[in-house]
């Protein structure tokens, strides 16, 4: 038999290196260099050793009809919602998560919610005993759902239960970083034995056409610890996370292989479980209360989902030589932008102050339709002036301080109108093509922002005006 060959592979980016360095060269992180033995993989993969000379596969053409798999679904609308309408047979999920955020309670929801619609659903636990995943389930008031559970971290025999287990509808790997494999002699959680576990898990599911779940670290900058190619591999890759220690967990799809990615599932932990947030808007906007000043409601989109959120900002005079600009939730470098326009284009001076950003309820918003409702959030704050409680706000702004249509501006009013909103501040799209009962103020400028809301209360402090 041919002798194994040793490799480094550096466990930060896969590379493969022939011989040991301090530093990886591809990715240039220090001390991730580690020796693993090339091995095959489970299964008969395609790393298997022995060569063959290969057989002809059958082709289908892409016009032939299809057997069409309806999706299962959990029955957990939220879940059901960021993986696209159910489980789709055959696939395999990845779900992330920092420890503690509740990817094992989430999972054993989904599991026992299915396995009461009687699928067959397996729970392989390699971080927790059988015993504790049943005071989990008694916890969540499942404990009665007829869930087939193993603690294994091997492999070969995680695959050898399931074949024999009466085809499986739904497997859960809790996690791959735990999987280890006879094949490689390397430790568990290292590339090879993680890219090992998920090809042969991946190879299962599309073979029996179970759905695969699998469970994975994330490193301390919140990437799914591993190799990369792991993301690659699975057909769908979901984030479990929480902002700033609050008590509800947003699920991402930031890849899915059947369905929209950017939808996101909203949950609250409680002492039984994750409860499921249908109106998550309300969640964010907080308790909003009269005379709040700096603080304006944008009407933002998550995917295809409308949610409003409050933005709040405070501008104090600053004793610094070089004023503070925080940010949580935000862009840092859009604040920047933002200020930079407001000082350039409509003449409020922020040099002298300090500039604080939130987002309510620890809320993280990428879009760049949040700027109008930043920038009335500075101007709210920096001019004592209270925006009316009644308002949202949307729209990009440019460099040249105009006011740019967004996308989904029908459904972003509608769901200010569902909350008992009355206007909008908004980029000019036409009122006629828009058919909303708030009140549209559509904009082209920021200027005219700055002068709704400067001139809505004669007792406004002053702004510090660039131009004096
Ligand atoms: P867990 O699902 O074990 O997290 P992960 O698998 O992502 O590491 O969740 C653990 C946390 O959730 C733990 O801190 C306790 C909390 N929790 C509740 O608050 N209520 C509950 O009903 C359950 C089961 C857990
Ligand atoms: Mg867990």
């Amino acid at each position: 038999m041919a002798r194994a060959k040793i490799q480094y592979i550096c466990q930060n980016c896969g590379t493969i290196h022939s011989r040991w360095a301090g530093k990886c060269d591809s990715c240039a992180d220090w001390n991730t260099l580690v020796e693993e033995r090339e091995g095959g993989s489970i299964g008969n993969g395609p790393l298997k050793s022995t060569v063959s000379k290969g057989h002809a596969v059958t082709l289908t053409n892409l016009a032939s009809n299809i057997e069409y798999a309806p999706r299962i679904s959990s029955d957990i609308a939220e879940l059901d919602r960021a993986i696209g309408g159910g489980f789709v047979r055959g696939s395999a999920l990845l779900v992330g998560g920092n420890p503690g955020i509740g990817k094992s309670t989430l999972l054993t929801q989904a599991a026992a919610a299915l396995a009461r619609k009687g699928h067959n659903v397996v729970y392989v636990s390699g971080e927790e005993a059988a015993a504790q995943i049943q005071l989990r389930a008694q916890r969540l008031g499942v404990s009665d759902t007829p869930v087939q559970l193993a603690a294994e971290t091997n492999a070969e025999n995680i695959l050898a239960t399931l074949i024999q287990s009466k085809c499986p509808d739904l497997v859960i790997i809790d996690s791959i970083q735990t999987l280890w494999s006879d094949i490689a002699d390397s430790a568990p959680g290292t590339v090879t034995q993680v890219r090992l576990g998920t090809q042969a898990m991946i190879r299962f599911a599309k073979k029996t056409g179970a759905t695969v779940i699998l469970v994975g670290h994330v490193t301390k900058d919140g990437q799914i610890a591993g190799p990369r190619v792991v993301e690659h591999m699975v057909d769908a890759v979901l984030y479990f996370e929480s902002e700033g220690g609050h008590h509800y967990r947003i699920l991402r799809t930031v890849k899915n292989r059947f369905g929209a990615t950017d939808e996101i599932g909203v949950f609250e932990m409680s002492d039984k479980g994750l409860c499921e947030v249908s109106n998550p808007s309300e969640l964010f906007l907080g308790e909003r209360n009269h005379n709040t000043l700096g603080t304006a409601v944008f009407a933002g989109m998550e995917g295809t989902r409308p949610i409003l959120v409050e933005i709040q900002a405070l501008v104090a005079s600053s004793s610094l030589g070089m004023p503070r600009r925080a940010v949580i939730g935000w862009d840092s470098n859009r604040l920047s932008m933002i200020l930079a326009v407001l000082e350039a284009h409509c003449g409020v001076r922020f040099g002298n102050h300090d500039v604080y950003l939130n987002i309510a309820g620890g809320y993280r918003i990428a879009e760049p339709a949040a700027d109008l409702a930043v920038a009335a959030a500075l101007i709210s704050s920096i001019a004592g002036v209270v925006l009316p409680l009644d308002c949202v706000y949307f729209g990009e702004i440019s460099l040249s301080s105009g006011i740019r249509p967004v996308s989904y501006a029908i459904q972003r009013l509608k769901e200010a109108e569902k909350l008992g909103f009355k206007q909008a501040v908004m980029p000019r799209l036409g009122s006629d093509k828009i058919k909303s009962p708030l009140r549209l103020d559509e904009m082209d400028k920021l200027l005219e922002t700055v002068a709704q809301i400067t001139a809505s209360n004669p007792q406004q402090k002053k702004i510090p005006s660039a131009r004096r």
